[in-house]
């Protein structure tokens, strides 16, 4: 079968989250299982660009409303990926260092989704299936099923992944002219709430929906943001299937990136080596139990919690933790976790930004991983850390919820909580630092984890079951 993957993000062309991690690695699980998996994204200006060869395999040009645009389709010569990698560059729309973030995003994605429909429907052969990912690839179903110029794609089976619905890509039905000439009578496709809401026209059009975990496949049956008559609607075509971890990228054993590689057979030696660096680089007494933060400091993800938290939990250990944050977003957040730094300087760290490296050296480093999220579709965090031997600290959420057993269960191994509040926070990092005293379950715990099997190959051939049962 040959899939193709249509996504803002794939690691390492750019990532922004986990949306790049899954798009990165479930193609390439998907070629060792013998299928074609190709990815097309927009062309960031990202190191990787710059840093890999490319060579032009398509140029065109359409119209978006009253603008006109020329399009390259590039693709990567070397096959670093293991699969075969294009970008779309729409010149002075798609080239810019960011993922996201711009006032034109709207216009930026529709664009990317026009030029990935345009250059489908140029195709000698056709790809089998086409799988798009989230709201920004959201309508290339729609298009290839309604727009006159692309009906000839209406056949090829579609499914859509959704990594997180709490975004949607809503736009006012005054943008309606983006989209190349369609069947009018069809605009209830669009539709959703009185605004083009891409993600439920991607709900409505594609043959099969899946997300990221069972666990959140329920939950949007009743929290989905304002789409959840729809999911249950369209209940017979949604599945939940789990995201895996790329094993080649994420393993402490062959990772460049921390300072001793480490497995299961010597984790314990490792883990000191990597925790000492990490303490060293963040003033931390290496004694103390060390929790981490890592992600995108939105209002998913709780980080806003973290500062009230961290203070009662140091009064109540007296001290004795450290806690170190990495992430970035919400302007109000990053201040909140930069400003409590002078508070608690030997307890307390922040690095506010994008940093790849650091964040495999506190996998690696840290005690324990802190995910508090209100919302979390799958999570790859917390895969990570038990991976890397790390204690994973979760509200029993979504994808955390499917991923994570409480280590006062049989065969458990983290610690969950039911509320994203700060009490259950500060009463779980005070079961970690029993836990952390406790030398040996802790040795049990750690051990418990690192054997849990989280690779791709299971769900990459779930997907492929999938494409089967759609396949035309
Ligand atoms: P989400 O996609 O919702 O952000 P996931 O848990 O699925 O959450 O994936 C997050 C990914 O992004 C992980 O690979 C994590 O290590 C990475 N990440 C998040 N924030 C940062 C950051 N500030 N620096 C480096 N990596 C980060
Ligand atoms: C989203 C979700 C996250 C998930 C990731 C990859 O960003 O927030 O939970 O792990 O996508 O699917």
């Amino acid at each position: 079968m040959e899939i193709l993957h249509v996504s803002a993000e794939c690691y390492p062309m750019a990532k922004a989250g986990g949306l790049a991690d899954v798009v990165g690695a479930l193609p390439k699980y998907q070629q060792h299982l013998g299928h074609i998996a190709k990815v097309v994204m927009p062309m960031h200006r990202t190191e990787f660009l710059y840093d890999n060869e490319w060579e032009v395999v398509h140029k065109g040009y359409f119209s978006m409303a009253h603008y006109n645009f020329d399009f390259t389709i590039i693709r990567e010569k070397t096959n670093k990926l293991h699969f075969d990698l294009y970008c779309v560059d729409i010149h002075g729309l798609l080239d810019r260092e960011k993922i996201y973030g711009y006032d034109d995003d709207t216009e930026r994605f529709m664009a990317f989704q026009i030029a990935v429909t345009e250059w489908l429907s140029k195709w000698e052969h056709h790809p089998d299936v086409i799988h798009v990912h989230d709201h920004h690839a959201a309508l290339v179903p729609f298009m290839m099923q309604q727009c006159f110029a692309y009906r000839h794609l209406a056949r090829i089976p579609t499914i859509l992944t959704i990594h997180n619905a709490q975004y949607q890509g809503w736009m006012g039905w005054d943008k309606v002219t983006y989209i190349p000439a369609w069947d009018t009578w069809k605009w209830g496709l669009l539709d959703w709430a009185n605004t083009i809401n891409p993600l439920a026209c991607g709900i409505k059009c594609a043959d099969k929906v899946s997300t990221v975990s069972p666990g959140y496949m329920n939950e949007l049956m009743y929290a989905a943001n304002g789409l959840e008559n729809l999911f249950n609607y369209e209940k017979g075509k949604c599945s939940g299937i789990l995201n895996g971890i790329d094993y080649s990228v994420w393993d402490p054993a062959i990772d460049t990136y921390i300072l001793d590689n480490y497995s299961i057979s010597d984790f314990e030696d490792g883990k000191a080596l990597n925790k000492k660096k990490l303490c060293d680089d963040f003033g931390f007494d290496i004694q103390n139990p060390l929790f981490v933060f890592i992600g995108r400091l939105v209002n998913e993800k709780a980080a806003d919690l973290l500062p009230q938290a961290f203070r009662i939990a140091l009064e109540k250990a007296g001290g004795k933790c450290s806690f170190l944050v990495l992430g970035s977003g919400e302007t109000a957040v990053e201040q909140a976790l930069q400003q409590i730094q002078h508070n608690w300087i030997g307890f307390y760290n922040s690095q506010i930004g994008y940093n790849e490296k650091l964040s495999h050296q506190m996998y690696a480093g840290a005690d324990f991983l802190l995910m508090p999220s209100r919302v979390e579709p799958c999570g790859l965090n917390q895969m990570y850390a038990m991976r890397y031997g790390t204690v994973p600290v979760v509200r029993s959420i979504g994808g955390l919820k499917d991923t994570v057993i409480d280590y006062g269960g049989e065969n458990g191994y983290g610690i969950c909580f039911n509320h994203a509040s700060v009490d259950d926070i500060v009463y779980s990092i005070g079961r970690g630092r029993e836990l952390y005293n406790n030398k040996i379950t802790l040795a049990k715990v750690r051990k418990t984890m690192m054997m849990v099997n989280n690779s791709w190959e299971t769900s990459a051939r779930k997907y492929i079951d999938l494409y089967k049962s759609i396949y035309k």
